[in-house]
């Protein structure tokens, strides 16, 4: 099962999440990272991390599932594949960059290429307002979705 691990602000990561999950379909389940504990991610077989970007880092909330899982699951989860999905106002990278050397730590395998969708916010009141993603990005993440799940299914990873 791949497990779409996720946090959200102001809704945009929680809309990318739920069309991964619409893409993977029922090989899949929606995991809020604030109830993601290590048992639950060991029974997983892949894994999609999905958040926004705050203050150039992950947000808090996933950076805690880390801080939470890191050493329960260090070294009994090599190989396994993974992606990300980062939701962001202009940039994206520290957030990407923060999960990727999380993940090595991990031995994760990426599968899919970053996914950065980025809504432009910029003034304080646009950044704190509730966020729609577009379609055409909404599609974007149903497709890594649907490949990732349609490769876990083949066993190719
Ligand atoms: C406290 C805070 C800090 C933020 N810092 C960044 C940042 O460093 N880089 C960036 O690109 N966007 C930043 N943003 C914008 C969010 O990443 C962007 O609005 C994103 O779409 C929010 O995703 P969410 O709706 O899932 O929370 C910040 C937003 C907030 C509320």
């Amino acid at each position: 099962m791949l497990a779409i691990i996720w946090h959200s602000r102001t809704g945009a990561a929680r809309a990318m999440a739920l069309a991964i999950a619409e893409g993977a379909g029922r090989a899949s389940f929606l995991l809020p990272a604030a109830e993601a504990m290590p048992a639950i991610l060991m029974g997983a077989t892949g894994y999609v991390f999905v958040c926004p970007e705050n203050l150039g880092s992950m947000s808090g909330q996933m950076k805690e599932m880390f801080d939470r899982c890191y050493y329960p699951l260090l070294g009994r989860v090599e190989g396994r594949p993974y992606a990300t999905a980062i939701a962001a106002g202009s940039d994206g990278a520290g957030a990407q960059a923060q999960i990727e050397r999380i993940v090595t730590g991990w031995r994760l395998k990426r599968v899919a290429p970053p996914l950065v969708v980025r809504l432009g916010a910029q003034t304080p009141q646009e950044i704190l307002a509730e966020k729609t993603v577009s379609p055409v990005d909404l599609d974007s993440c149903c497709e890594l979705g649907m490949a990732f799940a349609e490769g876990l299914a083949l066993g190719i990873y």
